[in-house]
């Protein structure tokens, strides 16, 4: 399973004082030293951390992957074909949300989606739609013409007990069913060090994308130490 860093909270940290520092770009080309396999990043509509700059200059210099997450809007499609990521991830947004808070409804938004796929298709960038661990999700994403999809973690890392363990099974289902479909399957929200282990088990699921857990034990132990410590988990 692949490591993608999520570097969303460099850029929050830096947006505390409208200021250079921390630098977006110096940590994801550290957490790449580190062993991260791939680059996320999420620009809102709002920008209140990401902005159009760290875009342009992390595809300028970051020699992994790098993963642009979206709305599935007419400006965000412009941005994409323009900044040309490897891959862009579709995830629905509350301007007033704290972070992502579940997965798109995508047969609900089935027309934005197919007629944002079509142009970044063209231009050879994937599409990857985060999702709730429901089967109708994933079929709904290989009908709209997706390449991957993001199972969502973040109801499995909430939960605990018999609950978590009924949530990794449904994780461990649409994985399944994911894969079967053709569909590259990845996991991300909420994992950290403490719950990462199930979700890494499960064989279907290539990448976890993980920023807060990793930028929040960087403030501690430091940006390289943080990511091998989840590069040695998730690789174990
Ligand atoms: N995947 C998606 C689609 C997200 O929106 C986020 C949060 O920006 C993540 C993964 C990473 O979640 P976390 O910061 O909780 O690791």
């Amino acid at each position: 399973m692949r490591l993608a860093v999520n570097i969303d909270h460099i850029a929050t940290l830096r947006e505390a004082r409208k200021g250079r520092q921390p630098e977006p770009v110096a940590a994801a080309l550290l957490a790449e030293r580190a062993g991260a396999e791939g680059i996320t990043v999420h620009l809102r509509g709002d920008r209140r951390h990401i902005k159009e700059r760290d875009l342009e200059l992390l595809r300028q210099t970051i020699a992994t992957r790098l993963n642009i997450e979206m709305a599935a809007t007419g400006e965000m499609a412009r941005i994409a074909l323009q900044i040309r990521p490897d891959q862009v991830t579709l995830v629905p947004e509350r301007p007033q949300e704290l972070t992502t808070e579940g997965g798109l409804d995508v047969a609900l938004n089935a027309a934005a989606i197919r007629e944002f796929v079509k142009q970044p298709h063209e231009a050879g960038i994937k599409i990857s739609i985060f999702i709730d661990a429901d089967l109708d999700q994933v079929k709904a994403a290989r009908a709209v013409g997706a390449d991957a999809v993001e199972i969502n973690t973040g109801p499995y890392a909430e939960a605990s007990g018999e609950a978590r363990a009924a949530m990794l099974a449904r994780i461990a289902d649409a994985a399944r069913m994911a894969s079967r479909h053709g569909l590259e399957v990845l996991a991300g929200h909420g994992l950290d060090y403490f719950n990462v282990g199930p979700i890494a088990a499960i064989p279907e699921i290539v990448e976890a994308n993980i920023g807060h857990s990793i930028v929040a034990r960087a403030a501690l132990v430091g940006l390289d130490r943080a990511v091998r410590d989840m590069a040695h988990l998730i690789r174990r």
